[in-house]
Formats: structure tokens, sequence, C-alpha cells
């Protein structure tokens, strides 16, 4: 190992990043890798995209493997964390980041859109940190670390779930997905509050509208963007790599102080901007 990796933020660890074939869980993993981590890509149906990603990791010299998975589903998340430890050893960091929007009115949405979004945004992410803090768990009770964690991190394990700025902002069209982003807070703070005295710190990232496929009729035309800009006090789109640096920091000790919080990188959607010129 060279001198810039062992001394690298996340040398030594093993992440697992869900969704992270596209958008900002690919950007998250890029950047968990960059910081020194050995990253598994976890995909559901894109795995074309998963193997460039992880190619592309290994070029730069990093540790990745890809693994396939249905976050909603619970013997899938099991076999995804056994494939993890197999391949890579034990799991440090778990980004719950797997997402997905069925957008309607609510006055047309159909019951199984309603499901589909609660079970992979709201279930999936349930079942990820479930299965993330008993890997942690096993962990301990295996090594027996004299102060509760492993010597590469202050923390036995650290989680993060990707959430929203929608989590506070109500949504029109969005019902379903607003709706599992709300949840996310108490799910993520409850976990957080249920776990710390085992050292495993639970937070969550709430980005705004980032450069990505889930919306894409945001920002392809330089009249959308024009008009996304008005919900952005900082007048720029963010990008995955902005998500990646948050997501660094939340899995490093640089946060270890850090339990149970939402970290908003939304270039200020979340500060009420048309309340910018007076009201
Ligand atoms: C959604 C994006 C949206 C952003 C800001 C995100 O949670 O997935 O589609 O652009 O919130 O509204």
């Amino acid at each position: 190992m060279n001198e810039a990796k062992a001394t690298a933020k996340l040398a030594n660890q093993v992440a697992l990043v869900t969704g992270a074939s596209s958008g900002i869980g690919a950007g998250v993993a890029a950047a968990l890798a960059k910081a020194g981590a050995a990253v598994a890509v976890n995909y559901h149906s894109n795995a074309d995209s998963a193997h460039a990603l992880v190619d592309d990791i290994r070029k730069s010299g990093g540790r990745a493997i890809s693994v396939k998975a249905d976050v909603g589903q619970p013997d899938d998340i099991a076999r995804m964390f056994s494939a993890v430890h197999d391949q890579l050893g034990d799991v440090d960091i778990v980004v719950a980041n797997s997402g997905i929007q069925k957008d309607a009115p609510s006055i047309d949405m159909t019951l199984e859109d309603w499901h589909k979004v609660i079970e992979t945004n709201l279930t999936g992410q349930f079942l990820t940190v479930q299965a993330a803090v008993r890997a942690f768990v096993a962990r301990q009770r295996k090594q027996q670390f004299a102060d509760g964690h492993p010597p590469h991190s202050k923390a036995l394990g650290k989680v993060i779930c990707m959430s929203s700025v929608h989590d506070v902002i109500p949504w029109a069209g969005h019902v379903n997905y607003a709706a599992t982003k709300g949840g996310i807070n108490m799910m993520m703070r409850t976990l957080a509050q249920e776990f710390a005295p085992q050292r495993i710190r639970i937070n969550a990232i709430a980005p705004g509208a980032i450069r990505t496929p889930i919306n894409k009729e945001g920002w392809e035309s330089p009249e959308a963007l024009e008009k996304m800009m008005k919900l952005i006090p900082y007048k720029r789109i963010g990008e995955a790599e902005d998500i990646g640096n948050a997501a660094v920091f939340l899995a490093s000790d640089d946060s270890d102080y850090i339990v149970g919080t939402t970290l908003y990188v939304d270039g200020g959607m979340t500060l009420y901007p048309g309340f910018e010129n007076n009201g």
C-alpha cells in the first residue's frame, strides 16, 4: 500500500453503498473509494453501470466489487451482506441510498406506486440499516475490541441514510416520495438513539437538487434550469460529488461526535427562497 493510501481518511475500511450504479449513489461510492475505502457497489438492475464504476475504482488503484440485490427483499439483503463480507471483509460503513420516484397527482396515484416507493425508499433503508447493525454487532462479538471499536475507526460502524430536502419541504405530486423521506427522519433518529451506546453512528444526508437521472427534466434545458435556480439561493445545481464529500465526512472520524443528525446539502433550498426579497 502506498503512503497516500495508508493515510487516507477511510484507509482499511469497507463500505457498502446501495443503489450505487448511478446518480448520488455512484458519486458516494466513488468518493468513499477516493478516501481509501474498499467499496461494494450495490445495484438493482443496471449491471453495466455498476461494473463500469467498479472498473473505474480499480483503475485508480482502489478495491471494489459489484453486488446485485433488491433492497426491498430481506433475502437479497442478507445475500448482499454476506457477499460483501466474503469478498471485502468486515463492513465499517453502510450508505442506505437506494431510492426511486413514482410521481403522480395524489388523486390519481395508484396503490401499487404508493407501495413500490415505500418498499424501496423506507422499508429498503430500514432493512439495510438493520442488516448493517447486525453485522457491526456480530463483529464486536467475534473480535472483542477492547474499547468497542476497531483500530481504524473511532466507531464500531457508521451508517448514512440518504434522505432529501423533501423530509421537510412538502412536495405536491410526489406524496409517496415525500412521505418516505419524512419517515426516514424519524427512522434514522430512532435507530441512532437505539444503537449509539454500541458506538454505532447513524446519520442522514438530505440532498437538494443534484444533477442526476432522477430529476433530468429539471435541468436538461436552460429554461428548466433557470426555473430550478429560483429554488436554490446558492444559484447552482448540486453535483453527485457534493454529496460524496458529505458522505466521506459523515463516514470518517472527523464527524465522530455527530450522531442522529441530518446534514442538508442543498445550496440553501431549505431556506425558504421565496422570502429572499422580503417575501
Ligand atoms: C428529488 C429530486 C429533486 C430534489 C429537489 C430530490 O429528493 O429526488 O428529483 O430535484 O429532491 O426538489
